[in-house]
């Protein structure tokens, strides 16, 4: 098989719990952004990250690695609390990390979605900032989702939904 690295960006673990997994699965290098300097020798490259506000966490080092990464299999997988089960939580996931990554990158990778966890007790002060905005906006609406529902339990509950079982999809795309 083509040699394959897994490269996460996490901040409080999911997106490493997955990228481990799938790692182990598939007997592949796996490396943080940080430590994910030189990908030549690699024909396949398995990029994980967690989406913020929107936007997928370490797109900065897609976009570095973009030129190598055309000319790659390049499978994504997010990371988020949001559930990827509703088609309307993808089709929000897609446009942000169209954003993040442009057009080109986009077009060229396969993505993946898994869910995440968050312990808002746990968060950098920056994070809890952000998740506090968001928790006062949903609050003020009349009308929540589902969705934003679940969002604002997570201010007094902690929630964990990995399910790393969720990567074998992932790990059959890139034995193909
Ligand atoms: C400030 C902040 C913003 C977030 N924004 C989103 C979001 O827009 N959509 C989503 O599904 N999850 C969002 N999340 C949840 C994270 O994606 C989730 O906690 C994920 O498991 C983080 O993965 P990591 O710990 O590997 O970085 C947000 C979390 C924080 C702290």
């Amino acid at each position: 098989m083509a040699k394959t690295a897994v490269i996460f960006r996490s901040e409080y673990g999911s997106t490493k719990r997955y990228a481990t997994y799938i790692g182990e699965k598939l007997q592949a290098d796996i490396f943080t952004t940080e430590e994910a300097k030189d990908i030549s020798s690699y024909e396949t490259i398995v990029f994980g990250g967690g989406i913020y506000a929107s936007g997928l966490n370490g797109s900065d080092w897609l976009k570095k690695n973009q030129e190598a990464l055309l000319h790659k299999k390049l499978i994504l997988f997010t990371c988020g609390i949001s559930d990827p089960q509703d088609e309307k939580n993808v089709e929000n996931i897609l446009n942000g990390v169209k954003k993040s990554l442009g057009e080109e990158l986009m077009s060229h990778a396969k993505i993946f979605f898994f869910r995440g966890a968050m312990d808002y007790k746990r968060l950098k002060l920056t994070h809890k900032g952000m998740m506090k905005v968001l928790y006062e906006m949903i609050k003020r609406k009349k009308e929540r989702t589902t969705e934003e529902e679940g969002i604002l339990q997570t201010q007094k509950t902690p929630m964990d939904f990995v399910d790393v079982s969720q990567g074998e999809a992932l790990i059959s795309y890139v034995k193909e």
